[in-house]
């Protein structure tokens, strides 16, 4: 419980601590993922996937698709609500059926939009500080 920064000094570093963060999801909860362009959004949801078993190749981004579904040792829903900027209900409607399913994770993409959720939410921000330095702030 509660936040804290973690100093990521590279790609591996990034994809160890999103690994570290995969031991302690359960099936439904949402992994709330927020950070600029190049920040290392992708690199960290390809970490804490491969907790699942799921191939790093598998994992991208979710601009066009807006979710990509992985099968693992368990389910992994990855969502960009990136663009949203007011939850209206039809915009949540295209989620909604992925967001409520108890069965899978979800690692949502977003712009700090204020959203109800209905399970257990861990908040992953990634700051850019140097070329290869990024701050990672863990609140959960
Ligand atoms: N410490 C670090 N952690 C993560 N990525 C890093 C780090 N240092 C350098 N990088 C590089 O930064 C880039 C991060 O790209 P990535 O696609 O993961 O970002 P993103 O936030 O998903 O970008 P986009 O907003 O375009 O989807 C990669 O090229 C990676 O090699
Ligand atoms: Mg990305």
């Amino acid at each position: 419980m509660g936040k804290y920064n973690i100093i990521s000094k590279s790609e591996e570093d990034t994809k160890k601590i999103a690994k570290e963060l995969a031991k302690k999801v359960n099936q439904g909860d949402i992994v709330l993922l927020t950070g600029d362009l190049g920040s290392g959004k992708t690199t960290f949801s390809k970490g804490f996937c491969s907790y699942f078993s799921i191939e790093e190749d598998e994992v991208s981004s979710p601009s066009f698709t807006l979710v990509n579904v992985y099968k693992g040792k368990s389910k992994i829903y990855h969502l960009d609500l990136y663009r949203i900027e007011n939850l209206d209900e039809i915009d949540y409607q295209t989620f909604k059926e992925y967001i409520e399913d108890e069965k899978a994770i979800k690692i949502i993409e977003w712009n700090k939009i204020k959203i109800d959720l209905p399970f257990k939410t861990f908040k992953v921000e990634i700051k850019h500080v140097n070329e290869t330095t990024r701050k990672i702030t863990i609140e959960e």
